[in-house]
Parts: C-alpha cells; structure tokens; sequence
C-alpha cells in the first residue's frame, strides 16, 4: 500500500472489529479515539469485569469509605460491621442525587445531602423523612455492585461476575508469604493522562521489553535489561539465573494465566526473580522498608498480577498498585498507590521518595510515551502496524480485547 494513502481501516466504524490479523497488529484509530467504542470498552469490559477498587488499608476502620468512579457510575466503597466490605451504587433510591459526595470519608452511616435518605453501610435503608408510615424501606436500599476481597485487594463487578475462584486461587497462591491485607497506605500519586486507556495498558505490558524505554526498570531488572539490549550473553546470563532461582525449593515461581471459555476473565499472575544481589525493585538492590509478612529475608523475587488494567506488584518490603480507569476517549486516570507493612513508620523505617522511586518513573515514561502515541494515532496517516516478536503479549491482549468488545 502507498503509506501516503489513507488507510480506510485506520478510521472506520467502531462495528468495524478487525479480523484474523488481530494479533499481528496493532488496533486502527477508532479503538483509541471513538466515543462508541469508549463506552462499550466501559460496559463490556470495565462493568462486566472484576476490576481492582483499591486495598482494604484505604478503609481501616469500621464506618471509612471510599469512592470509585467509572465512567458515569460511582461506587462507594465500605467497611461495615465485623469488618464487611461493600461496594454500593453511589445513587440515592429517592430521587437520584449521589449520596456521598467526598473522595474519601467517615460515617456511621451515609446520609443523601439533598433530602437525607439514611443508609447503612450495607446499603439499608435506615430513614427517610417525610415518607408515609407504610413506606416500604426494604425494597430501597442502595443497589449493591458484586464485591470480593482477595489478599487485601478490593474487586468490585456492577454485571454479573466472572467466576472469581481461579481469580482468589492464584493471587493468594502469589502472595501468600507477603501477607498482602495486612499492609498500609505508604504513599499515593494520581496522573491523568492524555490517552486512551488502551495505549497505557499497552505500554505496561511491555515493560519489560521496550528498547530503551525504561531505563530504571532494566538498572533494576536483568530481565528487562536483557530485553532492552537484545544481546545473547546478557540473555544466556538471565536464563541462568532465573533457572537458578526457580531451582530453589523455596523460589518457586508461580506462573498463571487464565481466560474463561467465554472469554469473561482475563488475568495474569506471577513471580519473578529481580537481578542477581538485589533484595527488592530499589535503586541499589537493597531493602528499603521492613519485610512483609513472616519473611526473614528476601528470596530475590516478586510478585506481578495484571487483572484487567490494573497492575499488583508485591516486593519482599513494599508494594505498588496500578489502577487504570478510562475518563474519557483520550484520557485515562493512573492511580499509583504504594504500600508498606502495617506496623512500618514513615522516617524511621522507609523514606516515601525511595520507596517510590522505581515506579514513579515507570508511571512517568508511560504517561509520556502513551500521551504521544496518542498523537501519532490521531493523525491522519496512522496505519497499525505489526507487533514484534517480543511485543506477543500484546498481540494476545489484543485478540482477547476484540473477542471480549464482539
Ligand atoms: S435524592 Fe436523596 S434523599 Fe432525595
């Protein structure tokens, strides 16, 4: 084809899914720019999907409260009695106002701002003034989306959710020595990128293997450094040493990838070794916040679970994670949230700006690189062009994006 000539593909309709050659190729324009496609990714994926709300160290106490946001709905995420965590549609049963109103919150129970409909954090309709005495309160609760808790980490589904069982099975079975639900906010970043949702998700998932595009994360990781230079001595030197560390009885990795027949699901889960000497993903390799859970020392390795679009990563000392949530066609919400062991105090046991060093750079370099990836695909001459060798889980999470979007 003349590369001058317009590829009729790079706009065409959003019905227009591409074929067989999904996973060679990259997705044509209107998978990043169309406001079609924008709110059908929200409700065949996002709403139909156990996505990450957050982490139960959001919401210590009983009576604390979160929202969540997506798209047009709202969330409100809970601790209730005996420690119950719910996730209530942020919509009054009255007429309609949001009930709860700031990001985060305390409350014995929420109270709607415009004519004080009264909810328990289950949802229960407790009060509603000026209602006649028959007045039927059960039937007016708050609409309840699906909620688990895994490892500490909030999942939430509006629709009819995905069997979470393989789901809870492999991420407790990659966390287990971590104790991940007994950690606690350390620090938090929010960015908000110019670009659809997609091309950041892209960009994580070759993380490890951008040429040059990470350099922190080849500084810390031999696999993304081998990766990144593409030379064999490097490479052979990695295999050895991942060979090595998965020998060990104690390094077993844990390696899960896992799409339900009617392709409802989609996550991966697993562990890794860091580079030779390094004791957790820091600059010098060294442990920089107390270990988490039993550990007495640091096995090498950690722990990475992608569901969806977002990002866990657990260390030996800390964790990071990545929520992705879509705004809007071209823009896209990242929420960086990194946490440390409960009992860890901040100046005494870690410093916030170490801690966050290697993500915040990884979250940087996406923000930029997807934000002008953006701008070539919004040009008129964009044609998706093929996935490398190296780019094949993108390829994969492309088939599985177009099945899922039919
Ligand atoms: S809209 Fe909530 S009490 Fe009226």
């Amino acid at each position: 084809m003349n590369p001058a000539r317009r590829d009729p593909d790079a706009t065409s309709a959003p019905a227009a899914l591409p074929a067989a050659s999904a996973t060679s190729h990259n997705l044509p324009r209107a998978f990043f720019v169309d406001p079609d496609i924008h709110r059908r990714d929200l409700e065949r994926l996002f709403l139909g999907h156990w996505i990450v709300a957050g982490h139960v160290a959001s919401i210590p106490r009983q009576g604390d409260y979160f929202l969540y946001d997506l798209g047009v709905e709202s969330f409100v995420i809970s601790r209730g009695e005996r420690d119950a965590v719910h996730a209530c549609v942020n919509v009054c049963r009255h007429r309609g106002s949001r009930v709860a109103i700031e990001e985060y919150g305390h409350c014995r129970e929420l109270v709607c701002p415009m004519h004080a409909w009264t909810y328990a954090q289950d949802g229960k309709l407790v009060a509603a003034p000026n209602m006649p005495p028959d007045f039927d309160r059960d039937s007016l609760g708050l609409l309840r989306a699906h909620v688990e808790v895994v490892s500490g980490v909030i999942f939430l589904c509006l629709d009819a959710p995905p069997d979470v069982a393989p789901l809870r099975r492999d991420i407790e079975a990659a966390l287990a020595q971590y104790d991940f639900a007994h950690t606690r906010i350390a620090y938090h970043r929010r960015y908000l990128c110019p670009a659809n949702w997609k091309l950041i998700q892209q960009c994580f998932l070759e993380l490890h293997a951008s040429v040059g595009s990470f350099p922190e994360m080849c500084r810390v990781m031999l696999k993304s450094e081998t990766a990144a230079t593409g030379d064999p001595s490097l490479h052979r030197k990695y295999e050895a040493f991942a060979a090595a560390w998965q020998r060990d009885a104690n390094r077993q990795p844990i390696a899960a990838s896992h799409t339900t027949a009617d392709r409802a699901l989609d996550y991966t889960c697993r562990r890794e070794p860091i580079r030779p000497g390094f004791a957790t993903q820091s600059e010098t390799g060294a442990a920089i916040a107390p270990l988490l859970g039993s550990q007495t020392a640091s096995d090498g390795g950690f722990a990475v679970i992608r569901v969806l679009a977002s990002w866990i990563v657990v260390c030996a000392d800390y964790a990071v994670i990545v929520r992705l949530t879509p705004l809007e066609p071209q823009v896209t919400e990242i929420d960086v949230t990194w946490l440390v062991r409960t009992s860890a105090v901040e100046g005494a046991d870690y410093d916030a700006p170490r801690l966050s060093w290697l993500w915040r750079a990884n979250v940087e370099r996406v923000l930029k690189l997807a934000s002008d990836n953006q701008l070539g695909v919004n040009a008129t001459r964009y044609l998706p062009g093929p996935f490398a060798a190296d780019e094949a889980e993108i390829g994969t999470w492309v088939a599985w994006y177009l099945a899922r979007l039919a």
